[in-house]
């Protein structure tokens, strides 16, 4: 089978408006949470990715029956007939999120058998929260790496369980979460992850009857006996906004995005205007709503400083993509990531186009250069794929990445978006390397 590649061609500067689908990370749970219901829900606003098309695949092995109106963005799942609570090895080792579905699974069906996701690249993701946190809730949990499997055997539970995270894990809560919705105990999750995805998916089990309310960092859910199907419009993804936002900026341009949630980005647009780019927001206007996002960038960035964390902090994210606009702001910058143990590789792949970067432990130090200048480089994960195209628009010549699965997972038709305000991007057939550009197929990632 013939690879492809990603052709970025220096660019810019990029101009435009742009208009963002669903977040891939919200979209995926609730997708999952449908398995509480029985019937026809309707989602709105679904990204037609790779992760998506595997959930559809994943959702119709357990008995669903799914149609996806790609051009309307249009999901309609009916969950009646779902009559497994095993999910095929093969699909779990393919999207990590198919985790989410144990949670609605033990809460249908009392069982559910799956393959445990494997570490990645970034860190080693274990799920042990996941487990502990149904263990709580009465559920017994067999591993026989790397299949775990986990049935409910005690139905009758104290009239209030607490459950303490180590840390305010997205998936973790996710999944707790989506099993104490319809269990007959009233559930605290202390140290939950208030991501703006797990607000849409609490917003979700909410339509669909859940009795759920949120406290500082905590979640209580009161369970339920039964949960209706739903239509819902999946949030904005605030990590295609925050890609295009430093596509605009990185290349000098300007950009608009009226369905941007800039409460959703908060430190990642005052960490932008740090660097020198006036960023204005719904919250702004005489209404000061959150809703809009307009840069128009400097031609001088300069150096700042991050440090990811857990929402509301700056987003693990977006850390990669940064620090590709982070390579030519004058001074010194540092990157300090908290969340995942290895997520510093695209450092490496930036050095290759000609950046400063020095790494020691969890901390890169970028010296600003003049220019970037273009190479074959490797994206190892989603994110790091949008960091080399957002290097490539800077690096001089032509930049040739490979790793393009990582990059169709997560998005639907960013290439075009980018390409529209003036971009060169091009997904390329790796048989055609080095010969005219013009043999390189262009198409919709
Ligand atoms: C989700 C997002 C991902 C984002 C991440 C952090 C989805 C589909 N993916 O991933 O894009 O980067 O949140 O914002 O929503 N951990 C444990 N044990 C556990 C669970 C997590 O040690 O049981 C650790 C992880 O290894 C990681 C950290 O906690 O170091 C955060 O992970 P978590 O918030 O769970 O990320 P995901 O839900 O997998």
């Amino acid at each position: 089978m013939i690879g492809q590649h990603l052709l970025v061609k220096k660019s810019g500067p990029l101009h435009g408006t742009a208009h963002l689908y669903g977040a891939k990370n919200a979209i995926l749970v609730i997708m999952t949470a449908l398995i509480l219901t029985e019937g026809k829900s309707i989602l709105d606003n679904v990204p037609n990715n790779a992760d998506v098309r595997l959930m559809i695949i994943l959702l119709e092995q357990l008995g669903a029956a799914v149609s996806f109106d790609t051009k309307a963005k249009c999901l309609t799942v009916d969950t009646t007939h779902i009559n497994k609570s095993e999910v095929h090895p093969e699909i779990m080792n393919k999207i990590r999120a198919s985790i989410l579905v144990m949670g609605p699974l033990l809460a249908r069906f009392g069982t559910a058998s799956v393959a445990m996701p494997g570490g990645d690249l970034i860190g080693m993701r274990p799920i042990n929260y996941h487990l502990e946190g149904f263990k709580k809730l009465g559920v017994e949990v067999q591993l026989q790496p790397p299949f775990v499997s986990a049935r409910v055997i005690a139905r009758a539970l104290p009239s209030h369980t607490r459950i303490v995270l180590d840390y305010p894990s997205v998936g973790a809560t996710e999944n707790i979460m989506m099993l104490a919705v319809l269990s007959n105990t009233e559930t605290t999750i202390v140290n939950a992850a208030l991501e703006p995805e797990v607000y849409d998916l609490i917003d979700v089990l909410k339509k669909m009857g859940a009795n759920i309310s949120i406290a500082p960092a905590m979640i209580i859910i009161r369970g339920v006996s039964k949960l209706l199907p739903i239509v819902h419009s999946i949030i904005p993804d605030r990590l295609e906004a925050g890609t295009l936002l430093l596509a605009a900026a990185i290349t000098g341009g300007s950009i608009t995005i009226p369905n941007a949630r800039a409460d959703h980005l908060d430190i990642f647009i005052e960490k932008l205007r740090a660097m020198g780019h006036c960023v204005t927001t719904g919250f702004e206007s005489p209404t000061f709503s959150p809703v809009g996002i307009s840069l128009q960038a400097t031609k001088t960035p300069v150096a700042i400083s991050i440090k990811t964390a857990p929402y509301p902090g700056f987003p693990t994210d977006l850390q990669p993509l940064i620090m590709a606009a982070l390579c030519t702001a004058q001074g010194i910058s540092t990157v300090e990531e908290t969340v995942y143990e290895n997520r510093m590789m695209h450092a490496k792949e930036l050095s290759k186009m000609g950046a400063q970067i020095t790494v020691e432990g969890a901390t890169a130090t970028i010296r600003g250069v003049d220019t970037l200048y273009g190479s074959n480089v490797i994206a190892a994960d989603l994110r790091a794929s949008c960091t080399l195209v957002l290097a490539g628009f800077l690096a001089e010549g032509e930049t040739k990445i490979s790793g393009v699965n990582h990059w169709l997972r997560g998005y639907d038709g960013l290439d075009e978006k980018l390409n529209n305000m003036g971009a060169s991007i091009m997904l390329a057939d790796d048989s055609f390397i080095g010969q005219d550009d013009q043999k390189h197929t262009q198409i919709s990632l």
